[in-house]
């Protein structure tokens, strides 16, 4: 079946066109089209995303990004959509400029083939996910198909199934670690999912965010951080300050990235200026100690519940060491698979949001009509 995917939880506008098939065991996915646009640059001046800012971005290039891809795939029948103005205009009513942008798209094309549409419903900000969601709504109404409400984590675990023929063997484990989140999760089945350690307060890429911050590097920092790092590991430079690695040794799942942040914040406050040399060894004491504590964590987890399969997504496994240190950790388990999600399927898209939305029509989800956007939606 083909299934319209579409992401607007965060800073990342995404609609993508995927092919499924196979079944819940070895489900396989064939990209048609795929177009996202990064706000990013947009927030950047504020150090982080701006809720009300991301809303007007989304609202601003969802029919575009549509068009796109209804054109990169082919769907692109001149032709007309009919459809019923005043319940589409009713839909996006709180969205400013939605229903004309998206009703010129209608009248342009023929209803493409297409069988559903998967959205975000959650986690996320929740005037972000709210312009997706009437979007979706609006289009399947306009289309005549089910709409899939997606949970942004399970999407970021699916996304390792756009790889390649990524069988996941269960009980499988699964590591979230992103800009909001940072998880460990049991996943027994697909869709059966027991979070067994979370942060205390700040995620991993929150944490990467702030650290660059400190450092004066911009927004998003994660990717700054990690080419700092990376520059002084070609550098053989070793770090003389040391930075803690918090509950490595304790006995749960839990994490607690707060105080590593605050502890580069006073060694950077000792300095009377950052030199670039600073930053660099910053910036790899930082990468060490959290990769130091997520790759333990995760060892034990593996071995507590004999994982068959790590999973690890969410936009920090973008980070080439933290993605090293966890091939080197599970080439020690002869029984256990690592799957990771390609690079560019890392970070935030609407591909992984289409390949739950398969999961859960698979495990026999028909969609839903009315749903919220829930920012605190947990797996
Ligand atoms: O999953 P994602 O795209 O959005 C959320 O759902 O939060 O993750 C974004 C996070 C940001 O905090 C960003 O700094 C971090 O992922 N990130 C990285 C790297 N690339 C992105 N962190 C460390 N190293 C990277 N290379
Ligand atoms: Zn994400």
């Amino acid at each position: 079946m083909k299934i319209l995917g579409i992401e607007t939880s965060c800073d990342e506008t995404a609609v993508s066109i995927i092919e499924a098939t196979g079944d819940i065991m070895s489900p396989s996915f064939k990209i048609l089209g795929d177009a996202l646009y990064s706000q990013a640059k947009t927030h950047a001046k504020f150090g982080g995303v701006f809720p009300s800012l991301a809303k007007r971005e989304h609202a601003k290039n969802l029919a575009p990004l549509l068009e796109k891809v209804l054109t990169d795939s082919g769907m692109n029948k001149n032709g007309k959509t009919e459809f019923d103005e005043r319940k589409l205009k009713h839909i996006l009513e709180r969205e400013p400029g939605l229903f004309e942008t998206l009703s010129q798209i209608l009248n342009k094309f023929e209803r493409p083939d297409i069988d559903a549409i998967a959205v975000t419903a959650g986690p996320g900000l929740e005037p972000a996910l709210w312009v997706g969601i009437n979007f979706a709504r609006a289009l399947g109404i306009a289309w005549n198909i089910p709409v899939l409400p997606s949970n942004h984590m399970e999407g970021h675990i699916a996304s390792v199934l756009l790889s390649s023929q990524n069988k996941v063997n269960f009980p499988a484990l699964a590591l979230l670690i992103s800009g909001g989140h940072t998880e460990l999760v049991l996943i027994k089945n697909w869709l059966d999912y027991e979070v067994i350690g979370k942060t205390k307060d700040d995620a991993v890429g929150e944490a990467f965010d702030k650290v660059a911050r400190i450092l004066s590097l911009p927004y998003p920092g994660g990717p700054h951080i990690s080419k700092l790092a990376e520059q002084a590991r070609s550098e053989s430079i070793i770090p003389k300050i040391k930075f803690p690695r918090p509950m490595l040794k304790t006995p749960d799942f839990d994490f607690s990235f707060s105080g590593l942040k605050t502890s580069v914040l006073y060694s950077a406050k000792k300095l009377e200026e950052i030199s670039d040399q600073d930053k660099k060894e910053f910036a790899l004491e930082f990468e060490n100690a959290v990769t130091e504590v997520l790759v333990e964590k995760t060892r034990k987890a593996l071995e507590e519940y004999s994982a068959k399969t790590l999973i690890i997504g969410g936009g920090v496994v973008a980070n080439k060491f933290i993605r090293k240190s966890f091939e080197e950790l599970v080439s020690k388990y002869s029984d256990t698979g690592l799957f990771l999600p390609e690079l560019s399927h890392s970070t935030d898209n609407s591909l992984m949001i289409a390949v739950a939305g398969y999961l859960n029509w698979l495990s026999g989800k028909r969609g839903e009509t009315i749903f919220e956007a829930k920012g605190n939606l947990s797996l």
